[in-house]
């Protein structure tokens, strides 16, 4: 590749992955494969890349994963990384969206990693302060980061993307994770199958590339990758969902309905998990399970996003 077609994200703030093409996606997924070399290298971790940055992670939603590996990726970067939880800043005392950022921005921050409730959040936030901002979740609508920790889960574990058959299971409706995934994996060359409930799986993903099915059993046959979404019950109306108990035996992902599956299938799920619900607790934490790996290579995937948006790097 000529230095003209260079890719690069430096500037780049990451609202969601329907912005984003192919090669840029494979820069991110490159430069996590040598971020997390250096995770997995043992011994001091730190790397000088961003010494002199500050990153402030935004937080209006709970997080574990999300919230604690962009932090530590910041830091393993060298930045200094500064942690804001709604319920223990002016945020409860009223401070709207636009001057809770203007005040990070005061500050001098060179990025702000914010989860929100709303979508369109952290385009919001593109649009009045000039920090690169990473959306770490708004609301139902995307979730950049986790899609592409996903694909590179899954480039690590099947060693490509390309024509594999990947099912999301779920609450497709409620999921900022498969509208991220979705754009990503059929960007990436991936048959993209959803399955769930007719009430929890959302029409306007009918394009190319994407299948809909109503019934798991047949949207697994000869999957190669599973995708298990939890079923969002905090963003849900009433009578969207059936019970739990019948969730679990028409939806739920366990060993007898993975026989129908590819033998050598890869699960995945985002977490939080709602353990006998959506995912039984066998398929967690047996053998063809990556759900550990999956936190693992977020922050690789993090430190990935935070290095080539604040500090640059090719794939030339
Ligand atoms: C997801 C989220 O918050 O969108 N979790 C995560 O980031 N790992 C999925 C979820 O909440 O179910």
């Amino acid at each position: 590749m000529s230095n003209e077609d260079a890719v690069s994200l430096f500037g780049k703030s990451v609202v969601a992955l329907k912005n984003f093409s192919a090669e840029e996606i494979h820069l991110v997924l490159n430069t996590a494969r040598k971020m997390k070399q250096i995770i997995r290298r043992g011994g001091d971790k730190k790397l000088p890349n961003l010494r002199g940055k500050a990153i402030v992670n935004l937080f209006y939603e709970p997080s574990t994963r999300t919230r604690t590996s962009f932090e530590l990726a910041g830091k393993y970067l060298g930045a200094d990384v500064v942690s804001i939880n709604s319920g223990t800043s002016s945020i409860v005392k009223g401070e709207s969206l636009r001057d809770t950022l203007r005040t990070i921005e005061a500050m001098g921050v060179d990025a702000i990693v914010m989860r929100h409730k709303a979508e369109g959040a952290a385009d919001f936030a593109t649009q009045v302060v000039k920090p690169i901002i990473i959306n770490a979740g708004d609301g139902a609508h995307a979730h950049p980061s986790q899609a592409l920790l996903d694909l590179f889960t899954i480039e690590q574990r099947k060693g490509r993307l390309v024509g594999l058959k990947v099912v999301i299971v779920g609450d497709i409706l409620h999921s900022r994770v498969a509208r991220s995934d979705v754009y990503a994996m059929t960007k990436m060359g991936m048959n993209v199958h959803l399955a769930g409930p007719k009430t929890l799986l959302p029409r306007f993903f009918e394009f190319d590339g994407v299948t809909l099915h109503e019934s798991v059993d047949e949207a697994i046959q000869g999957a190669d990758v599973i995708n298990v979404l939890r079923i969002q019950l905090e963003r849900q109306q009433a009578g969207l969902f059936p019970s739990t108990r019948e969730y679990a035996r028409v939806f739920g992902i366990n060993d007898d309905r993975l026989r129908l599956a590819a033998d050598d299938v890869l699960i995945l799920h985002p977490g939080p998990q709602n353990k006998g619900l959506e995912i039984s607790s066998e398929v967690t934490y047996g053998e063809r399970s990556a759900i550990q790996e999956q936190v693992q290579n977020g922050v690789a995937v993090r430190m990935a996003l935070l290095d080539l948006t604040l500090n640059g790097g090719t794939n030339s």
